[in-house]
């Protein structure tokens, strides 16, 4: 499935993901519980510094771009510049942008630009100090929105000068409503099961979710729940489930057969299995400590895989110890 981001970014004409990035907060689903600040700071004269904290794909960027629209109108990309703090070479070059961007006065009648700087938790401790430095010189005519998965990432001193905005994975409801408007858009029927899917594939990421939708849709515009599977190119809940329970049966070799058919079939990367194996343990009737095992035996076996270990092999192992856990 494509969930590349630069991708898809950079492919912005075929891409559902940006043909329907929503335009105002309104247009947004979820974050209820930090839109109506974030309006509200907006629409203030005295809008501070920003930090947006929260997993992938859930419209931090989407929210900047928002804020540069509300405050400069047709205007916005002359005074909004974003920049990735990963991708550029090191702090020197956000330094040397900066100052550029910064040394000229906003276009219109406002009072300061806006410097988006995506994955600010990915700067070492020298380069945040380098940008604390850099966010007090240019303050009076600069505001910044620093996007990070984890605030805990952030130097103090820098939190502490910003408004901090901590947005969360899309509820299944709110994604799911944004994804029947995408459909409907696009004249695609979906069924409710293969909605579902999506939620539970993507753990509510909007953005690879409207990809998945649109990568489901490529072949036939009517999408059932296979048709989500195979786009996202994973295994059936039910057949993993199957797996586990030939295991709680002690009947190891189907399991085994079971589990490489899978595996071989779908050509998915044994973690990738795993982590819907950890998913499944709670679908199986089976007592309270023998699931702790089974998870205990899955995150054994997901770490010795990103040491880098044979695939094959481990999944046996795997299952073997399962097996004679639940003896
Ligand atoms: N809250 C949302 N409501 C509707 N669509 C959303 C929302 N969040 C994300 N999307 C969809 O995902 C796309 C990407 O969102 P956005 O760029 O805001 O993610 P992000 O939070 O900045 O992620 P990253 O951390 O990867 O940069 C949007 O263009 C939109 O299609
Ligand atoms: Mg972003």
């Amino acid at each position: 499935m494509f969930n590349n981001k630069t991708f898809f970014e950079k492919n912005t004409m075929l891409i559902w993901a940006e043909k329907y990035r929503p335009q105002t907060f309104d247009e947004m689903a979820g974050q209820k519980h930090i839109l109506p600040r974030l309006k509200g700071l907006t629409q203030s004269k005295a809008m501070p510094h920003l930090l947006f904290a929260g997993p992938a794909g859930v419209g931090k960027t989407t929210s900047a771009l928002i804020i540069a629209k509300m405050l400069y109108g047709k205007q916005w990309k002359n005074n909004f510049l974003e920049l990735n703090a990963s991708d550029e070479r090191g702090i020197d070059v956000v330094r040397v942008k900066v100052k550029d961007f910064a040394r000229t006065r906003p276009l219109g009648n406002h009072d300061f630009k806006i410097i988006m700087l995506d994955e600010a938790d990915s700067l070492t401790r020298d380069a945040q100090q380098a940008l604390r430095r850099t966010m007090e010189k240019y303050s009076r005519t600069c505001r910044f929105i620093l996007s990070c998965n984890y605030s805990s990432k952030i130097l103090d001193p820098i939190q502490s000068r910003c408004a901090i905005f901590r947005f969360k994975p899309l509820e299944k409801e709110e994604l799911i409503q944004d994804l029947k408007r995408i459909s409907q858009s696009e004249k695609i029927i979906i069924s409710e099961d293969a909605l579902n899917a999506i939620h539970e594939i993507t753990g509510g990421d909007g953005r690879r979710s409207v990809n998945l939708l649109q990568t489901s849709s490529t072949i036939d515009k009517t999408v059932d729940l296979n048709a989500v599977y195979e786009a996202a190119n994973y295994a059936q809940p039910k057949q993993l489930t199957n797996v586990l329970l030939l295991c709680r049966d002690g009947d190891f070799l189907k399991a085994r057969n079971e589990l490489m058919k899978i595996m071989l079939e779908q050509g998915l990367p044994a973690v990738d299995i795993l982590k819907q194996l950890s998913q499944r343990v709670f679908d199986i009737k089976l007592e309270e400590n023998k699931k702790m095992e089974l998870l205990k035996l899955i995150g054994e076996t997901e770490f010795r895989l990103i040491e880098g270990s044979d695939e094959f092999i481990q999944l046996q192992a795997l299952l073997a110890s399962i097996t004679l856990m639940m003896k």
